[in-house]
């Protein structure tokens, strides 16, 4: 498990712990689990969630754009996301890809974006090979949703600090480029369920993680435009959705169980 937090004094620790408890992502190793306890659950009610993935896949209107009824400034893109770390699933809930081996020699970043973000999600996290969903505020991305954007410099969505951190002290930064990062394309290769996320990912459509936001993409990892040597600076994210790019849709379709 990554560090969280860069300043931690001995008296937080404690805060330092709990705070690694709740706000952590699963490891690799869980994800697993859980995605293999989903498609225990998928082969039950497989009828009902085996989607088309090329159905009505939801994309954003480019152009001279901007959301008057965001609070969180958006800088020309249509929504914007926490986001955290969590490294590669080797069976994601998205048909059992390797996380790494869909993006593996591309330009293409993997998230495992919030179980709100996707349809029928059911509250519980089995929503296997699910669509996008969404609504009532929350952006629709489920298996193989693609977006682009950038990362800015703000970090832990309207809190600007994690929830549990006392010592980390808010960076004044007095650059004017609100960008950390280049444009990257990301696609959703797995899913982040509330359980055992319950501070970033929320549990349904309409609802904001404990950070502000609707919507929560877990990166396998950030790109190094955005530094997380040391600790994972949860980064906020700005982003609209596109049509994924003809190269990765083959890459996914050649490697996911889901159709
Ligand atoms: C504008 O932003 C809100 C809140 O972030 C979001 O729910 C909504 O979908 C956005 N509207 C458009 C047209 O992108």
């Amino acid at each position: 498990m990554l560090h969280f937090f860069l300043l931690i004094s001995a008296a937080a620790l404690d805060e330092h712990e709990a705070a690694l408890k709740q706000d952590s992502e699963c490891t690799s190793a869980e994800c697993t689990l859980s995605a293999l306890q989903l498609l225990g659950t998928w082969k039950l009610n497989s009828a009902a969630t085996t989607a088309d993935l090329n159905a009505d896949v939801a994309v954003d209107v480019d152009g001279d754009f901007s959301n008057s009824s965001s609070d969180f400034p958006l800088y020309g893109y249509h929504h914007w996301a926490t986001t955290t770390m969590y490294g590669d699933a080797p069976r994601s809930a998205c048909g059992g890809i390797d996380t790494h081996r869909l993006v593996q020699g591309t330009r293409y970043h993997n998230v495992a974006s919030a179980q709100s973000m996707w349809r029928n999600c059911n509250g519980n996290g089995a929503c296997w090979c699910g669509q996008a969903g969404g609504g009532s505020g929350t952006t629709g991305m489920g298996c193989l949703s693609c977006a682009k954007g950038r990362f800015l410099r703000s970090a832990y969505g309207q809190k600007g600090k994690a929830l549990y951190s006392l010592a980390q002290e808010e960076s004044e930064d007095e650059s004017e480029d609100p960008f950390m990062s280049e444009e990257i394309i990301v696609v959703v290769g797995d899913l982040c369920p509330h359980p055992g996320n319950e501070d970033w990912c929320p549990n349904r459509a309409g609802l904001k993680n404990a950070y502000g936001s609707f919507n929560h993409l877990d990166f396998s990892h950030y790109p190094n435009s955005v530094p997380h040597s040391r600790s994972i600076p949860n980064k906020n994210f700005v982003f609209s959705r596109i049509d994924c790019p003809g190269d990765l849709k083959q890459r996914y379709y050649s490697m996911s169980h889901c159709r």
